[in-house]
């Protein structure tokens, strides 16, 4: 008798928007007789949920399609699909350039993934890119598979309209829309049931999050909602955009303990007049105000950001300032980029990609140089001060310690004795390494 259940290995890239896409995707396909395989080596479908933000990260998923190549040369029948945001950008060209991508389909069009992987088993190129104005998945409750059990994704919106002027995630992801709030409650509180301790409400700008059908609810209300939950759940969200970030989110941070005192906030650059190029929609001093707001109102809260170097006509002066404005802020954390020309974004389209590639390393070279020491301040502050940890696994280094972070998203190591995944434990900070606390825990 053949086997009714098809076998679905994917693999996911880009940011966390697309690790929680690719949950719903897991589950649209459970429905139509997927069972989700981590062995590529016996699937019938391969997925590979992709990113467009700069060109490395289409360069790594192209390398991953040879290698999906050579499998399916050992599995006639198998089928090869590229969805999320490069699929979004090249739509029937992927099938062009990529002569063995069967599916490709867009992060606004996952309900029709089981019609599409019918299409294509039957021989025929299978496309859809449609994005929607409405779509948010919000009646699909994603199988989370992966991870620890501990943390989860929640998506509270879809799409971006900021329009900054280097960023393809405009077009690849539509319009903004704001999810149901009470399908975002009810998904957090399913987690809890199941053991889940941790939850990331995500958007691309959560700060304009806005439900109007019914009852109004914005972002702080929702923060509100879902931190009354329970209290033994912790919320965290990503990401803040320094032009909408209010006060009110700040109180509502303070109010609830269990609502963690980390914000991702980025800046991109230090120079007003490069923010402006950039469309960001602030200045240094707008941003410098909102950091000077969160230290005022949530004094124990930890700042990331973004830094992007080597945009169109960044000089050395400008470069200086994004140096001088991260030593004012004094980030705990940053992820740091060279700027990537993306094909028709505004700055493709009418500015100058004129900042040399070695003077790009260069510059990048400074601020990774300038957030490690920024981040080696930031953990020994930390030493001698006790922090709750939320357990989510073990050491990457050794069995008998454990891993988890604090409210303000820092990672800290200690040994297990007792305590196991799931637990919240108070530990004592003794030591640091670059990228780690480590301490012991102390019974109160
Ligand atoms: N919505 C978030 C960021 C989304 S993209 C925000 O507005 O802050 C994540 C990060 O990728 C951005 O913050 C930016 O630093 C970087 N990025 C976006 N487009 C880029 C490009 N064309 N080249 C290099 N980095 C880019
Ligand atoms: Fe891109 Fe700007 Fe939207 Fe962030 S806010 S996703 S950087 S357009
Ligand atoms: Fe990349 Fe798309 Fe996210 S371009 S950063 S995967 S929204």
């Amino acid at each position: 008798m053949e086997d009714s259940k098809h076998k679905l290995y994917i693999e996911t890239y880009g940011c966390q928007m697309n690790v929680a896409d690719s949950e719903v995707v897991v589950k649209i396909l459970s429905e139509a007789g997927y069972d989700k395989t981590e062995m590529m080596e016996e699937a019938d479908l391969i997925l590979v949920n992709t990113c467009s933000v700069r060109e490395n990260a289409e360069m790594r998923v192209r390398g991953r399609l040879n290698l999906f190549n050579q499998v399916k040369k050992k599995r006639p029948g198998l089928l090869i699909g590229v969805i999320g945001c490069m699929a979004e950008r090249l739509k029937e060209k992927l099938v062009e350039e990529e002569k063995m991508v069967d599916i490709v389909v867009g992060p606004d069009a996952y309900r029709d993934l089981p019609r599409l992987v019918k299409v294509a088993g039957s021989g025929q190129k299978a496309i859809n890119t449609l994005l929607s104005r409405e779509e948010t998945y919000a009646d699909i409750s994603p199988v989370r598979t992966d991870g620890n059990k501990i943390s989860a994704f929640i998506s509270i919106m879809r799409g971006c309209e900021n329009m900054c002027a280097y960023c393809i995630v405009p077009y690849t992801r539509g319009a903004e829309r704001s999810r149901n709030p009470q399908t975002i409650v009810e998904e957090a509180k399913k987690l809890v049931d199941n053991g889940f301790r941790e939850i990331t409400l995500l958007g691309q700008n959560v700060d304009s999050y806005k439900w109007t059908d019914g009852e109004i609810v914005n972002f702080p209300l929702l923060l509100e909602k879902v931190a009354l939950v329970s209290p033994a759940l912790r919320v965290r969200f990503a990401t803040s955009h320094p032009k909408d970030m209010s006060d009110e989110v700040l109180y509502m941070m303070a109010k609830y303990p269990n609502i963690c005192k980390s914000i991702h906030l980025p800046v991109q650059s230090g120079s007003t007049r490069l923010l402006g190029i950039m469309n960001r929609g602030y200045s240094r001093e707008w941003y410098m105000n909102r950091i000077n707001a969160i230290k005022t109102i949530v004094p124990e809260c930890s700042v990331s950001t973004d830094i992007m170097v080597g945009f169109c006509g960044e000089t050395e002066e400008d470069q200086q300032e994004t140096m001088s404005l991260m030593m004012e802020v004094g980030y705990d954390f940053a992820f740091m980029f060279k700027y990537s020309e993306r094909p028709n974004t505004y700055a493709a389209r009418k500015m100058k990609d004129d900042v040399p590639e070695k003077v790009k390393v260069r510059r990048l070279n400074e601020v990774i140089a300038l957030q490690n020491k920024l981040s080696e301040e930031s953990k020994e502050k930390d030493l001698g001060k006790t922090y709750e940890v939320l357990v989510e696994g073990f050491s990457k280094k050794s069995k008998k310690d454990l891993s988890g972070r604090t409210s303000q998203n820092k990672v800290v190591v200690f040994p297990a004795e007792n305590y196991k995944i799931g637990d919240y434990v108070m530990v004592r900070i003794e030591r640091c390494t670059s990228a780690t606390l480590i301490g012991v825990a102390i019974k109160l």
